[in-house]
């Protein structure tokens, strides 16, 4: 297999690491090139064993997968790298942020088959939850998800529901430190020490990950099972819900949405 990266920054990384670890690729099925940061994919030639260029016939040439992980603004540069190149056994996937397949079509002038995929920074502890959408003419997926779930789960959705996916996986963890963050915040105002209350933080945020994980049970049901009647989780639940926690996250997520929406009509 040939996997070509066009982009080796955080995201990238955290993919072509999470397939090596997972041995779903061998470092010399993976190609990196960049932009200008040599120094950088260097090193990942030198750390992980992968081939690095800045030759595109030499990229694109027998490439069976070409990953696109430059910011959506770099893409019309990309696509100018590769469209005189790609072979018609290659497949598109593509990690930006709104950009949609139609447009990743028409600028690199083919009907390649094209997967669009939404992964996270988790991906980074190979836990990416990641939304995929495909062309119509994507045909043998299972190959492609089998390299995506090795760095962590994926969803399939309908194109028009990545604008959801961005909001609520990809901006969602970003969502969720926060609170986390104003979760510490308040133990400071309870009386703890800025060190304890970090260390109380995310200890519980540990824990109840691997309660997730590991219980098999719902959220709710893991709730339930520490709110006794008349207690102090109960007497905390009902602050919480009467300072509209769910109205504040709905309206959270849709502002997310609202911009990823944006983005994808090319508004600043
Ligand atoms: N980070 C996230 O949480 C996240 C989540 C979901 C999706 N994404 C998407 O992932 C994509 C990458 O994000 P990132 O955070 O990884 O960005 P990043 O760290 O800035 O990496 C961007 C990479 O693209 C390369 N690049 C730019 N122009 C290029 C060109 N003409 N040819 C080849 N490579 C080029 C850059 O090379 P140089 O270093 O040489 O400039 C760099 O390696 C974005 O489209 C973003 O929407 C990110």
């Amino acid at each position: 297999m040939k996997i070509t990266f066009y982009g080796a920054g955080n995201m990238a990384s955290a993919i072509f690491i999470g397939m090596i670890e997972n041995q779903v690729v061998k470092p010399e099925e993976i190609f990196l090139t960049s932009k200008s940061n040599k120094e950088k994919i260097l090193f990942f030639k030198e750390k992980l064993g992968v081939n690095v260029a800045w030759d595109d016939k030499e990229l694109m040439e027998d490439a069976d997968y070409v990953i696109l992980a430059s910011k959506p603004q770099n893409f019309p540069e990309v696509a100018d790298r590769i469209r005189d190149h790609i072979e018609e056994k290659t497949k598109v996937i593509s990690v930006m942020a709104g950009t949609q397949i139609n447009t990743i079509q028409t600028e690199l002038g083919t009907n390649n088959p094209v997967a669009r995929v939404m992964p996270n920074t988790n991906a980074m502890v190979q836990h990416s939850m990641s939304g995929i959408t495909y062309s119509s003419n994507f045909k043998d997926r299972d190959e492609l998800v089998e390299l995506m779930e090795s760095y962590g789960k994926i969803v399939e959705v309908e194109e028009d529901e990545m604008h959801n996916i961005t909001a609520a996986t990809g901006s969602g963890s970003a969502f969720l430190y926060y609170i986390y963050e104003k979760y510490a915040e308040s133990l400071i105002e309870l009386g703890f020490s800025e060190q304890q209350a970090m260390f109380l933080t995310k200890n519980l945020v540990i824990g109840a990950g691997k309660m997730v994980e590991e219980s098999g049970i719902t959220f709710s049901e893991l709730r339930k099972n520490i709110t006794s009647k008349n207690g102090t989780t109960e007497a905390g639940l009902e602050a919480l819900d009467g300072d509209g926690i769910r109205k504040i996250l709905t309206t959270t997520l849709n502002a997310a949405k609202n911009r990823s929406e944006e983005i994808s009509r090319g508004e600043n």
